[in-house]
């Protein structure tokens, strides 16, 4: 991918809440951890060294427990939060630094935010709630009128523009949250944990309709969770962050084969494996894998672990895997896909 594919870019950016930002900055950098500066100045790392680049038309979650900094993360790319030091760039343009009246232009034009709790007001209908943040750029009734009811439709309110809040279910809520952000028409749509006051059932509906929402119009999706279900089911690529830090950046499949960490790894236990793992995900080169053309029918390493099961099952040995252009990747065996299946 070229640099033009990134949307946003993220360099040597460090966050500390605190009055004194740049003595823990010299203590963090000189090796010294979030807890020792906390310990020892009172003052917060927020964002640790954080390098990394959100591309153009995904969906790119950030996972962590509660106080590794994600929220922290989200509000400096819209720069609520100022970093302590460090750059991002928005398509290529530093928006560190910028003045009131081209970031305002940036939050207008460039990101939405949907929150948590709806933060809808209750006096206000369907309709006004959704057009409230173009209401506050200034855009005339009308036209905030036809954008809202384009963006309710979007998210499956149509006809239900003069309901009031209290009239609603949660994720009918939620959807107007969601649909106040979009009827701006964002590049970027910034959603930290949106959908984690739903239930089981709305959420899951809520992350098909994002699904399809982000397919048909390819926005950015920046997306806070700590739900790995969710992460993986709308994720094209996850960053995981531990205490400020990004210590992994991959796709689902990346990070449950290779976790950079033990903390990366235990986001993954009792996830069902077989869901997004394929034979060559799998395959194992050592001294009792071997591979004879024309003797055992080899499996293709895209093929769904779920499709293979029966195969292993019933394999006397260790089963090869073969690339689309038959070249060996190793093989698998009945402990092998065990120990994946058992929660890895
Ligand atoms: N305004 C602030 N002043 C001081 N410390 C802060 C401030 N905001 C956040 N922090 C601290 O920064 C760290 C990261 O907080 P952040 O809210 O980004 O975490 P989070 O990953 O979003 O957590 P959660 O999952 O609970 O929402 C935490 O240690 C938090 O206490
Ligand atoms: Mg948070």
């Amino acid at each position: 991918m070229s640099h033009s594919d990134e949307i946003i870019s993220v360099r040597n950016v460090y966050k500390v809440f605190g009055p004194q930002p740049e003595v823990a900055l010299s203590m963090v950098k000189a090796g010294a951890s979030k807890a020792e500066v906390f310990e020892k100045t009172g003052q917060v790392i927020g964002v640790f060294d954080a390098n990394f680049a959100v591309m153009r038309g995904e969906i790119f979650v950030i996972m962590g427990l509660s106080g590794s900094g994600k929220s922290t993360m989200v509000r400096l790319f819209n720069r609520l939060i100022e970093p302590s030091s460090g750059s991002i760039f928005l398509n290529g343009k530093e928006i560190t630094g910028l003045g009131d009246k081209a970031l305002l232009q940036v939050r207008r034009k460039d990101m939405g935010m949907v929150f948590q709790s709806f933060a809808l007001m209750p006096h206000m209908t369907v309709l006004d709630n959704a057009g409230f943040g173009l209401q506050i750029s200034g855009v005339a009734e009308k036209e905030r009128n036809r954008r809202a009811i384009e963006a309710l439709r979007q998210v499956g309110l149509g006809g239900q523009e003069h309901c009031f809040p209290h009239q609603l279910s949660g994720g009918m809520q939620q959807r107007v949250g969601l649909a106040r952000a979009l009827a701006n028409d964002p590049a970027i749509l910034l959603m930290d944990e949106a959908f984690s006051a739903l239930d089981p059932l709305i959420r899951s509906e809520m992350q098909g309709e994002l699904i399809k929402l982000q397919k048909e119009q390819n926005r950015t999706i920046i997306f806070i969770s700590h739900d790995i279900e969710e992460a993986v089911r709308i994720g094209h690529r996850i960053a995981i962050m531990e205490g400020g830090k990004v210590v992994q950046i991959g796709t689902p499949r990346d990070l449950l084969c290779n976790p950079a960490n033990d903390y990366v790894r235990t986001f993954f236990n009792g996830f069902d494996a077989s869901r997004i793992l394929k034979a060559g995900d799998i395959a194992q080169v050592d001294a009792h894998s071997n591979y004879e053309p024309g003797r055992q029918t080899p499996l293709n390493a895209e093929t769904p672990i779920k499709e293979i099961f029966n195969i292993i099952a019933q394999a006397t040995a260790p089963v090869p895997v073969v690339d689309e252009v038959g070249t060996y990747k190793g093989s698998i065996s009945q402990g092998r896909l065990l120990s994946y299946l058992g929660g890895h």
